[in-house]
């Protein structure tokens, strides 16, 4: 294998990457072993769930960053524990990558590998394992995460969490963390009234904490009722999502992002498309939800999920998309990621054109510019306006120009001739256009363009007043 001295690489770089590596709370080696892991782990996105799919290990590396939000789960030892692998899929409905640490006794309860095979990744169970301490260690798992939930959180593990506990891998991440913990607690109810459980709780909640549960009910011990269970994997998945979002950099503003194509009607079963297929869109609309902002898409007809914590508003025409983005008004940010349709037939027949002799020809008229029309508004116009540049020739010149014409603050132009794959695939390669100048991001997937961009408007927006 090629070795690399950091050392050599330019000043710039050096600089680039001893910030990187600062916020992440690495070395600037493990960050660029990290860059390069993740560069690999793109290739082979797959190869993973293959693996477990027969039965073997998954292999450790980073968190892959395409999903909205990264969720360390530590099952703690208690019956509650086999619901926890509900908690995974209920979390990964919310877009979220579950990393799942066992505590030793909740190894007696479910087992490393269903977590595993459910995560999709290997399950962490020891802080002295040394494959996993040399390649991802209890400090990346406490920092490579945006919350860490603790489910099923048992008297023993609160009382460890409370007094700063390290002597095993899920305390020891709980102690190293800095990000957001949820506990969702889980015990008898005579233990979950002992003044000794109570005063461990008000420590954590002392210490910023947050609780959801446990609720009222049965317990598991026949005849046995009253607070303790542990609170449904639906309402823990939810208690962590609204965590993220009050916590998210973009929390209280409201972002309008277009996606995908519009489709416009010539008679009741034909319709004047394109080919876009909404993910550029789509991820960013999930990664300004995953940012905590308040996020109205605007979709034509797609074959995508709706992004969850979005509100979608489903059109079909320009002239819809532009009646839903200006109800959508006023916002702090808009993106303008749809291929909007340039024309439309001037005349929709009301029933199907039947052939009769020659082929008609179809008059076009002009659909209105949607972008164009927010980013001139005198008034109510959104602080940052986003475009995108949809180019087969001149990416970069014809971005500059449209950038002017437009009246948008930034263009993200991408090269959508059919070699790049790029319109309907899941990868992008964008030139961030400013007035500032062109920065050419390099290609990646367009969750990544996504999380991207959201972290240059989360940059941008704290600059603005309120
Ligand atoms: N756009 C819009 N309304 C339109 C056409 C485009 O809001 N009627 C927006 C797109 O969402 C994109 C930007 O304008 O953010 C540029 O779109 P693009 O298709 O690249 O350019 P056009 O304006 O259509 O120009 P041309 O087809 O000549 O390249």
């Amino acid at each position: 294998m090629a070795s690399l001295t950091v050392r050599q690489l330019d000043e710039k770089l050096k600089r680039r990457l001893r910030l990187r590596a600062a916020k992440n709370g690495r070395s600037v080696e493990d960050e660029v072993r990290t860059i390069l892991r993740s560069a690999a782990a793109d290739v082979e996105s797959f190869a993973g769930t293959a693996e477990l799919a027969h039965g073997a290990e998954a292999p450790i590396g980073p968190v892959r960053k395409t999903a909205a939000m990264r969720v360390v789960l530590i099952i703690g030892g208690g019956i509650a524990a086999y619901k926890s692998l509900d908690l995974i899929r209920r979390l990964q409905d919310r877009g979220a990558h579950v990393r799942c640490v066992l505590t030793r006794a909740a190894q007696h309860f479910v087992t490393p590998l269903a977590a595993a095979a459910l995560a999709g990744e290997r399950a962490y169970t020891d802080l002295f394992d040394p494959q996993s301490e040399f390649d991802v260690g209890h400090i990346r798992l406490a920092r490579d995460a945006d919350v860490i939930v603790v489910a099923p959180a048992t008297a023993d593990l609160i009382a460890k969490m409370a007094n700063g506990h390290a002597d095993d891998l899920a305390t020891a991440i709980l102690l190293a963390t800095d990000r957001p913990i949820l506990v969702a607690p889980a015990m008898n109810p005579r233990m979950w009234a002992a003044k000794a459980a109570q005063r461990n709780l008000a420590q954590l909640k002392a210490d910023g904490v947050r609780l959801v549960g446990p609720n009222e009910g049965e317990m598991a011990e026949r005849g046995e009722a009253g607070t303790g269970r542990m609170a449904e994997p639906l309402e823990i998945a939810a208690a962590a999502v609204a965590m993220l979002r009050a916590a998210g950099a973009l929390a209280g503003r409201r972002v309008l992002i277009t996606s995908g194509p519009t489709s416009e009607p010539l008679d009741p079963v034909r319709v004047l498309a394109n080919r876009s297929s909404g993910k550029q869109g789509h991820a960013i609309a999930a990664a300004a939800a995953a940012a905590g902002a308040d996020v109205v898409l605007v979709s034509g007809p797609v074959n995508l999920p709706d992004p969850p914590g979005v509100t979608v508003v489903h059109i079909e025409t320009a002239q819809q998309m532009l009646v839903a983005v200006e109800k959508a008004l006023p916002v702090d940010v808009a993106i303008f990621a749809a291929a909007v349709a340039d024309w439309r037939p001037l005349h929709v027949s009301g029933s199907k054109i039947k052939k009769h002799g020659r082929p008609p020809t179809i008059a076009l008229t002009e659909n209105p510019d949607i972008l164009s029309t927010v980013a001139h508004k005198k008034s109510g116009r959104p602080r940052l306006v986003v475009g995108f540049a949809a180019e087969t020739d001149n990416v970069v010149g014809n971005a500059e120009a449209k950038l002017k014409k437009k009246g948008c603050d930034w263009i993200l132009a991408n090269d959508v001739s059919p070699a790049t794959g790029i319109m309907g695939g899941d990868r992008n390669t964008v030139h961030l256009v400013t007035a500032a100048g062109v920065e050419s991001w390099p290609p990646q997937s367009k969750a990544d363009v996504a999380r991207t961009l959201i972290e240059r408007v989360t940059a941008a927006v704290t600059e603005f007043k309120r």
